[in-house]
């Protein structure tokens, strides 16, 4: 496994529970679709068959779970995600569009659950094959916004308080000034239309489509 063999654009999205990321994910496929683009899109965690089992317990455990067991849950799905999906997907010249991945382990577990930051990058370059996103949006909103828009059911995650939330915001906002070439930060907070079109924007030009 070798990111330099890879052909393909590795993009990622990003944001806190509730910023229409995924209906976002969506638009952009359908965006590359009607292009003609040979692409896939995935989501991290669950983006294969093991993913699914890991997700299903980081998402709906009931009992505690140690930050490093979560930590290292998320790096084992994303290990076989790189390895199964991504990376193969890449070498054959594919654009892969993947829901969520190393941004929200630092902003989860880094500035929210307080992991050391730099352990947390070096781990993900071991699990990943060093393998970063060539371009990452971040769907920015206030926690108390994205809240109201999530349903009463929530998950583990969901279910945190809006002090976590604001930590994973500040994260987010954080690597993305700290890597704007990267990290392109979307205002989330209006219609579903309007934010798509600046990705669209964002991706014509990235991908000259
Ligand atoms: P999703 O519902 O957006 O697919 O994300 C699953 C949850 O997992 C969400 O609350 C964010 C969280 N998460 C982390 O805490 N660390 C990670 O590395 C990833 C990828 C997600």
């Amino acid at each position: 496994m070798n990111r330099q063999d890879n052909k393909g654009i590795f993009i990622t999205f990003e944001g806190i529970d509730g910023c229409g990321k995924s209906s976002q994910t969506d638009l952009a496929a359908e965006y590359l679709e009607s292009r003609g683009i040979d692409f896939i899109k995935t989501r991290d965690p669950g983006g294969t068959a093991l993913g699914s089992k890991i997700r299903e317990i980081l998402l709906n455990y009931e009992g505690h779970i140690a930050s490093m067991s979560e930590l290292f849950l998320y790096l084992a799905d994303r290990a076989q995600h790189v390895e199964e999906k991504i990376l193969p997907a890449l070498s054959e010249g594919k654009v892969v569009l993947c829901d969520r991945y190393v941004d929200s382990t630092i902003a989860y577990q880094g500035y929210a659950r307080g992991l050391d930051k730099q352990q947390i990058l070096d781990l993900n370059s071991i699990v990943a094959y060093g393998l970063m996103p060539d371009l990452t949006f971040v769907f920015d909103i206030t926690p108390e916004v994205a809240c109201s828009r999530l349903g009463e059911k929530k998950d583990r995650l969901e279910a945190e308080c809006s002090e976590f939330h604001k930590k994973v915001r500040e994260g987010f906002l954080d690597l993305a000034g700290k890597d704007p070439g990267r990290i392109k930060v979307i205002d989330a907070g209006r219609g579903i239309g309007a934010i798509s079109e600046d990705v669209i924007s964002i991706l014509k030009t990235r991908l000259s489509c």
